[in-house]
């Protein structure tokens, strides 16, 4: 009962997803820079999404999944991933990013024929429709869209879906602030600008970054995943932010009948109050809203 109570005047979400971003694996459980335990990262981001008790509707992964894209990267992504999304009833968005290779990609997590063909795909999440572009090109960091992928694109999104369509790529069409990030951009937005006015996209979700950041592209909100391997450190003059090894973080994006909320959930085991629990919120639920507010909003 706790779980699905409402206090206020929202209903409860029509849809939750988890987004995470760019966990950059490596083979045999390797440090990324000899430095960041990248798997151990995961595996904390992994423990704390079972702890909440969700019952999302997807996990989304926006890209840079393995840092060499290595097979091995791959099979250890799956056997870290695929028992908590069994566990927890869900579905998980692969994606692709820069550092992942499509080959390895499609054989070693997506048990799909080798080949180098973009990884685009829709999903269906009762009606909400989420779908995933590939905006990587081979061989290169920066991102780009074929004609024949916004062709494609532009032909999903030609019939509205029930609770409207989220895009999910790797390379997020919006600035950054730092200067060498803008090198390795999604180029030509306006083509993608074209194809996604008027359509029924209510979010685009992105990666790529390694900070938290939000705006809007054709009038559509972007929102930006942190990394879970490292962040950035925004707080150097932009020209010389660099990785940091702290301030990873996930997503939590619950969509609503007219809205969309995301929010950054920073990964590590933190020291917490204990003033709430499910019994204090089952003993608000038992009285009537005025009651509720005299007890709980009343200052003393
Ligand atoms: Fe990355
Ligand atoms: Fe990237």
């Amino acid at each position: 009962m706790t779980s699905d109570v409402r206090f206020g005047q929202y209903p409860a979400p029509d849809r939750v997803i988890v987004h995470l971003s760019d966990p950059h694996l490596l083979a045999d459980g390797r440090r990324l820079y000899d430095a960041v335990d990248v798997q151990a990262n995961l595996e904390q981001a992994l423990r704390q999404i079972e702890r909440m008790q969700l019952r999302p509707d997807a996990m989304v992964f926006t890209g840079d999944l393995a840092d060499l894209g290595e097979a091995d990267a791959y099979r250890r992504l799956r056997e870290r991933v695929e028992p908590v999304a069994e566990r927890l009833g869900t579905t998980i968005v692969w994606l692709m990013g820069n550092h992942d290779e499509r080959s390895v990609m499609r054989t070693e997590l997506l048990d799909l024929p080798a080949g180098e063909q973009p990884l685009d795909a829709v999903w269906d999440f009762g009606g909400l429709r989420v779908i995933g572009l590939d905006s990587t090109v081979p061989g290169w960091h920066h991102g780009e869209l074929e004609d024949s992928q916004l062709e494609w694109l532009e032909s999903v999104l030609a019939t509205p879906a029930p609770l409207g369509s989220i895009l999910a790529m790797h390379h997020p069409p919006v600035p950054s602030s730092i200067p060498f990030f803008d090198i390795l951009e999604l180029r030509d937005q306006h083509r993608l600008e074209a194809v996604l006015r008027g359509s029924d996209v209510r979010a685009i979700l992105g990666g790529h970054l390694h900070y938290s950041t939000s705006s809007t592209f054709a009038g559509i909100p972007v929102q930006v995943a942190s990394a879970s391997c490292y962040s950035m450190n925004l707080s150097l003059p932009s020209v010389e932010v660099n990785g940091m090894f702290g301030g990873q973080s996930f997503n939590l994006v619950h969509v609503y009948d007219d809205r969309i909320t995301h929010s950054t959930v920073p990964l590590g085991d933190y020291t917490t109050a204990d003033t709430f629990s499910a019994a204090f919120v089952d003993r608000m639920a038992a009285l009537t809203p005025a009651e509720r507010l005299e007890a709980f909003s009343r200052k003393r």
